[in-house]
């Protein structure tokens, strides 16, 4: 498929369905994937940028023209079908994914990449009625990426804080990269600790918080590293 390894990960957390809506679809790799690989029968696109999803509908135009897929330039689910059973909204804040689904609709599955605040993006889905059925830390392309997929079902386990701010996954079996991202972490709590002129005991505080995290996961599950 078209993309790095980053796309790889997220189209390897679709799944089948109808429809499938790809909010802020830019490129419409992903879209394309699932039609290619017959996952959905039908895919709406959107994007708040024109020009963005001008790229999409070039990449989709045979699907458009067959009937496949429909596009909007909108923000967020404004214009998206409310049948969609399954939403991608990838590569945006963890902010603005919370106020597109405040603002929208809540879909039977989502599929999610927050670049950043994911503990938001959680706390909304579990005070919203879904299971996060996947909650990990992935390395694609130089950067940590988290992937939450969740379901608008009962059943939901608990969370403790270190799930709702790390990712359920990572703290039940954390991986090699959410184990590399605790370091990196780590590190960089050192060296602004080092250079701070105020404010080092927060940050001492985090990073003691950081390396318990660690030798309670990463140590204890993989061995010394
Ligand atoms: C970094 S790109 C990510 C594209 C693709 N989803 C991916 O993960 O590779 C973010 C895209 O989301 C669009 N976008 C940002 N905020 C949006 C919003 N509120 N509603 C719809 N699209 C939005 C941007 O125009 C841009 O095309």
């Amino acid at each position: 498929m078209k993309g790095g390894k980053r796309l790889r990960i997220l189209c390897g957390e679709l799944e089948r369905c109808a429809l499938f809506a790809d909010v802020g679809c830019d490129h419409g790799y992903c879209s394309e994937y699932m039609l290619k690989h017959g996952l959905c029968r039908e895919a709406f696109i959107s994007d708040i940028s024109a020009k963005s999803l001008k790229k999409a509908e070039t990449l989709l135009a045979a699907y458009i023209e067959a009937g496949r897929v429909r596009s909007a330039a909108a923000a967020g689910l404004d214009k998206t079908d409310p049948s969609a059973e399954l939403v991608l909204i990838a590569g945006m804040g963890g902010e603005e994914i919370v106020h597109i689904l405040k603002e929208g609709f809540l879909p039977p599955k989502l599929v999610l990449q927050p670049m950043k605040n994911a503990e938001k993006v959680r706390a909304f889905l579990l005070a919203n009625g879904y299971r996060l059925v996947r909650d990990y830390t992935f390395f694609a392309e130089g950067k940590f990426y988290d992937l939450i997929k969740a379901y608008k079902e009962a059943g939901a386990p608990a969370y403790t804080r270190e799930m709702l701010e790390f990712g359920r996954d990572n703290i039940l079996s954390p991986s090699e990269d959410f184990c590399k991202k605790l370091e990196r972490d780590i590190a960089c709590a050192e060296t602004w600790a080092e250079n701070a002129k105020e404010g080092r005991e927060a940050l001492e505080a985090r990073i003691a918080r950081l390396k318990e995290l660690y030798d309670e996961t990463c140590r204890r599950l993989s061995g010394d590293r």
